[in-house]
């Protein structure tokens, strides 16, 4: 059904048995995976992939790949970090092309910086692939320009928890409230409020408009309004279950006057043509 164009001259890197492949998966529509991505997921033997990894995306798996769950999403338990990178070791050992399918970018808050060590304090060979992170990929589909040229000449990826889901203890809100106008938060629906709360008290204006992006770039995706001062309420009514980016900043309101005529559709799932024959 993908019908890519005519790319033969393409040859992609040698994916060799007993190597580790750490692939961004992007935030959500298979169509911003990249080619790497999509051809590693085509020639693996095993895929271990994040819980929030789209279904959609795990049928661009090859025939012999065998997909086994790794990640945990919000409020459940995951394998645990440790296990996980036995797991990748173990796998590349067996002489296996092992694919790390993680969401975003596998270094963006995403863990795949300790991955990357474990491979290689155990000699594995591995190699990182670049996915879009949701703080590119989710604004973009929301229409708003991350930094638009007079509005934010900088702009800030902040995590609002740390490993215990606590607000990050080493975080200085003070300097983060004067560093950028543009402030993207990952992981801060618990924590939205107290962080609201600690930019007000920093000096930025209540009034200031913040986006809750949640399910960006997938059919699901959902975009809520707040200020500064609303944004701890408008979170106590967002499932946490739901992946939401945050972002404060004067380039939010953009959106306003992109939004109507914005197309942001995913690549859609459709039932291959002999299962819809069969099932008329
Ligand atoms: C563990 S972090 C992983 C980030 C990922 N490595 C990246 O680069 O996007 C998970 C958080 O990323 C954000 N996120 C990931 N996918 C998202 C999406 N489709 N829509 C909104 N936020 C998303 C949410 O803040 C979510 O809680």
């Amino acid at each position: 059904m993908l019908a890519l164009p005519a790319a033969s001259h393409l040859v992609p890197p040698d994916f060799a048995p007993g190597s580790v492949w750490l692939v961004g998966a992007g935030p959500g529509d298979p169509g911003l995976l990249t080619l790497h991505a999509a051809s590693a997921l085509n020639r693996a033997d095993v895929i271990l992939h994040d819980a929030l990894v789209a279904p959609e995306i795990l049928t661009l798996a090859g025939p012999r790949a065998r997909l086994e769950s790794a990640g945990k999403r919000a409020g459940q338990p995951g394998r645990g970090q440790l296990a996980l990178n036995e797991r990748l070791i173990a796998l590349a050992r067996q002489g296996l092309r092992v694919v790390r399918l993680k969401g975003g970018d596998p270094l963006v808050f995403g863990r795949g910086g300790e991955e990357a060590l474990a491979l290689a304090a155990a000699g594995i060979p591995f190699r990182i692939l670049p996915g879009i992170s949701a703080g590119i990929g989710a604004t973009a589909s929301a229409a708003i320009p991350l930094t638009h040229r007079g509005l934010a000449h900088a702009a800030i990826f902040v995590t609002g928890h740390d490993r215990t889901g606590e607000l990050p203890a080493d975080l200085d809100w003070t300097a983060i409230a004067c560093a950028a106008p543009v402030i993207v938060l990952y992981m801060a629906l618990g924590t939205i409020g107290a962080i609201a709360a600690a930019l007000i008290a920093a000096g930025r204006d209540p009034a200031e408009p913040v986006a809750f992006l949640s399910d960006a770039t997938t059919p699901r995706q959902k975009t809520r309004r707040a200020t500064l001062a609303t944004a701890g309420a408008v979170a106590a009514g967002i499932p946490s279950r739901d992946p939401t980016l945050i972002v404060i900043g004067p380039t939010v309101g953009l959106a306003d006057l992109l939004g109507p005529l914005h197309e942001s559709a995913p690549m859609r799932l459709v039932p291959p043509p002999q299962a819809s024959a069969a099932g008329a």
